[in-house]
């Protein structure tokens, strides 16, 4: 299984902090947001990594991250010229994922789960993980069946549509590149990961599986503050 952190992206809504500063390097707590998914996908067993930057920034991140052996990964860098949508990173990711299966996290998102055991049990399809949240309309969002089976994924739905929340770590069979370049531009203009999710879904290949532990997407001012004192609390514990 390959890896693929995405840190593109304008962090428009926590400008002026991402004006000359990469949203994925504001520190939560005392350390740099994106170490956060590096060591999650680390931690999953998966050391293997493209990283997705944007031109802006990729000098910083060459300069934090480096090579990646100080922390027991292979780093390998790709440019996002342009935010054209988180599932892009498939498309710019081809060559780099190869014949193999692949687990895409997002730059921002912190978790407390352990996604070992997923990596381990794949084998086809896709696997993506949900949590209830207060405000979905923020994110991904999937409807689940009385019997827990997801009926339906809508990107950032105007209109209710439940409480949960898709967190930004995906896995994907090596299909998902050929998918992602059939994609069309959502309205918003972006090749939307939830595009994705919609293919396997339709295809009856799609595991939706809950997150346990904490789950922060740390794009807002108040996520950041809410992710820098979780960390400190878990420090502290
Ligand atoms: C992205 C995805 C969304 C997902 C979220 C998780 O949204 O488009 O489906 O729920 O990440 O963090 P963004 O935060 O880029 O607006």
């Amino acid at each position: 299984m390959k890896g693929i952190i995405l840190a593109a992206g304008e962090g428009t809504r926590l400008y002026p902090l991402t004006k000359t500063i990469s949203k994925q390097l504001l520190p939560i707590y005392n350390k740099p947001m994106f170490f956060y998914p590096l060591q999650t996908l680390i931690n999953a067993g998966i050391k293997d990594i493209l990283i997705i930057i944007s031109p802006k920034h990729a000098g910083d991140f060459l300069h934090l991250l480096g090579s990646g052996k100080d922390f027991g990964a292979k780093l390998t860098y790709e440019i996002q010229d342009r935010s054209d949508g988180l599932a892009q990173a498939f498309i710019i990711g081809e060559s780099f994922i190869g014949q193999d299966n692949v687990a895409m996290i997002l730059g921002d998102n912190i978790f407390e789960d352990n996604f070992a055991l997923a990596v381990k049990n794949f084998k086809k399809g896709g696997h993506i993980f949900a949590k209830e949240v207060t405000d979905p309309e923020r994110f991904g969002v999937v409807r689940f069946d009385s019997q827990g089976m997801a009926t339906k994924i809508v990107e950032k739905p105007k209109k209710f549509l439940s409480n949960f929340a898709i967190t930004g770590m995906y896995i994907f069979d090596n299909r998902v590149v050929e998918v992602a370049k059939k994609l069309k531009p959502s309205a918003r203009g972006e090749l939307e990961v939830t595009d994705l999710q919609n293919w396997y879904l339709k295809n009856g290949e799609l595991k939706v599986d809950l997150v346990k532990g904490e789950w922060i997407d740390a794009g807002t001012f108040d996520a950041l503050l809410k992710a820098g004192n979780w960390v400190k609390n878990q420090i502290e514990k």
